[in-house]
């Protein structure tokens, strides 16, 4: 399962160029403004899972912050995001890994993870990302999490995705993690499509 996914994902970053994929944005901006909103120091450990080729990490570099982990299944993802960020690369870590059989070794302040977790169709993979989740967050952390909205796509990279809103992301990600914020974003593909998200803040209690 693991092999098929990987390869699915190696061979979009192998093909498209990064600012062509339906999930590119120029900037990140809802999760820099989730980030702002939360006043964390820039010390902070934040883990982008699922970060592929994005310039999250590029601006929290910017910004000074200090601890930057980026897993992505796909390592020609990670390879965009660190020719990128040429020298800089090196103030971060860089993980290749599926999330759902990955154990983390160490726990973060912020999980952040943008259009990953929906592509967990089985429920025995949200299990697993759920135990990532756990074991790699501490109480007071946070999770910012973006998915489809119910009225978002079906499919997301050719692949089937599971759409939430906030209630139902809550129900999946348990007691343990209480609902902060919530709000919806209609994100514009370089195709000029429009997909709704929802994107919830939780505090790990
Ligand atoms: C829709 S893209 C979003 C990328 C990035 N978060 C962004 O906002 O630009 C989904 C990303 O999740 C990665 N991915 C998919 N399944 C994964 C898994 N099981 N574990 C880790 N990464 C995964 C893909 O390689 C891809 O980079």
């Amino acid at each position: 399962m693991t092999d098929a996914k990987r390869e699915h994902w190696d061979e979009v970053y192998r093909t498209k160029a990064a600012d062509s994929v339906s999930w590119y944005q120029p900037t990140p901006e809802p999760s820099l403004r989730a980030l702002d909103d939360l006043h964390l120091p820039a010390t902070a450990a934040l883990i982008d899972v699922g970060g592929g080729a994005s310039s999250l990490v590029d601006r929290l570099v910017e910004r000074g912050w200090s601890d930057l982990t980026v897993l992505d299944i796909a390592a020609p993802a990670l390879d965009v995001a660190k020719a990128r960020l040429r020298g800089e690369a090196a103030q971060v870590a860089w993980m290749v890994a599926d999330v759902t059989v990955w154990r983390p070794e160490r726990r973060y302040d912020v999980w952040h993870d943008r259009a990953v977790f929906h592509f967990l169709t089985e429920p025995e993979q949200r299990l697993a990302y759920r135990r990532a989740l756990e074991a790699g967050t501490a109480p007071g952390g946070v999770v910012i999490v973006a998915t489809f909205a119910p009225d978002g796509p079906e499919r997301c990279s050719g692949l089937p995705v599971q759409r939430y809103d906030a209630a139902a992301l809550a129900a999946e990600f348990g007691p343990a993690f209480a609902l902060e914020r919530e709000w919806r974003e209609e994100h514009t593909t370089p195709g000029g499509g429009r997909q709704s998200f929802q994107w919830c803040v939780f505090r790990r209690r």
